[in-house]
């Protein structure tokens, strides 16, 4: 069953993205007419999730191409662009991809150049949701009837273009008819888990529950969990996995109790330039997103913060990566190379 609301659409010149700030109390949709509006968007994680911040920046290089009158400006632009947040490599490699199709369709008529671009974004968007859903038929194989589930933030058809990646995996198996219960980490501090996954999960009539992050050592010791599935941000060239803060912490506690942990992703996912997760970016947000809950005020005036939003769990720790061409098991360095040809 797809989902009754679309993460990103284009129409009418515009990009309209459901609104993940306002989720799950309100749902509203927010038009991106510019290629600022798409950074701000990115930024400010009206859209997040790595694929679906890569769909978007697709559309946000269309409408730089619209925007900008010289070649220069549109290669600041789509710079801007890419920049919006550090650690999801689908965002440069969307980018990229689009600055490819500029580059090969430049010497063409400014229409055929637009054209040509925002097929391009189209195609991206398109392949985003073809790819969750051949990750789910692959994914759901390492789901066995009456399997309870833990996920960690939001990995669903918000977090991409559609369908999901390792929401996408469970609700595969769910619509396969499999018994499956899931719990899902409210994941702090922006509680994508609580306000975007749990969403989706009453959606989907998934039998689920909510539970604070700090619960999942617990389940895990007492045999509650048979397997972990979440995303993954980049994927490094050796299999190390950055995703969001809080799955390093999940699969230090898998590995002690011998449960299987999965990162599902697209190979668009994957940065085959970076050696390991050393070399991974990891972006720090604003202190506020900790010290305020919704506006109000938790901790101290002025206390200093740490805020990574993402962590970088190493491939030891990792039972398979779920792809759309597969699911790649150790040795991941070779294994994670021979999809690269
Ligand atoms: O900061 P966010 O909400 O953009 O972080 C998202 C995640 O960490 C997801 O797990 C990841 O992007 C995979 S989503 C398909």
């Amino acid at each position: 069953m797809d989902e009754t609301f679309t993460t990103l659409e284009f129409r009418d010149e515009k990009l309209y993205l459901i609104d993940q700030r306002a989720l799950p109390t309100e749902v509203s949709y927010i038009a991106c007419a510019t290629y600022e509006d798409i950074e701000f968007a990115i930024r400010d994680m009206i859209v997040r999730g790595a694929p679906a911040i890569g769909a978007t920046a697709a559309y946000g290089v269309y409408l730089a191409a619209k925007q900008c009158t010289t070649e220069t400006d549109f290669r600041k632009a789509c710079q801007f662009i890419a920049l919006a947040r550090p650690t999801a490599v689908n965002l440069g490699w969307a980018v990229n991809r689009m600055v490819n199709v500029y580059d090969q369709n430049k010497q063409l008529s400014r229409t055929q150049l637009l054209q040509a671009l925002l097929a391009e974004a189209h195609t991206i968007r398109e392949e985003d949701i073809q790819t969750n859903k051949k990750m789910g038929e692959i994914g759901t194989t390492v789901i066995a009837q009456n399997a309870t589930i833990l996920t960690h933030c939001n990995t669903g058809a918000l977090a991409t273009a559609g369908w999901g990646t390792a929401l996408g995996v469970i609700k595969t198996a769910f619509y396969e008819g499999k018994n499956i219960f899931v719990y899902a980490d409210e994941t702090r501090p922006r509680f994508q888990g609580a306000r975007l996954t749990a969403w989706e999960l009453k959606q989907a009539n998934i039998p689920s529950k909510l539970i604070p992050d700090s619960a999942a050592a617990t389940l895990i010791r007492d045999g509650k969990i048979d397997l972990v599935i979440l995303g993954g941000d980049r994927v490094a060239a050796n299999g190390d996995v950055a995703n969001k803060l809080g799955t390093f912490a999940l699969s230090v506690i898998c590995k002690a109790y011998g449960v299987p942990f999965y990162s599902a992703v697209p190979i668009s996912t994957i940065d085959f330039s970076i050696p390991d997760g050393s070399a991974i970016p990891i972006e720090e947000r604003d202190a506020s997103e900790v010290t305020h809950i919704q506006g109000v005020q938790v901790a101290p005036t002025d206390m200093e913060v740490f805020n990574p939003a993402f962590d970088v769990t190493p491939h030891q720790n990792i039972t398979g990566i779920i792809t759309e061409k597969g699911i790649i098991y150790p040795p991941f360095k070779e294994n994670i190379a021979k999809l690269k040809q």
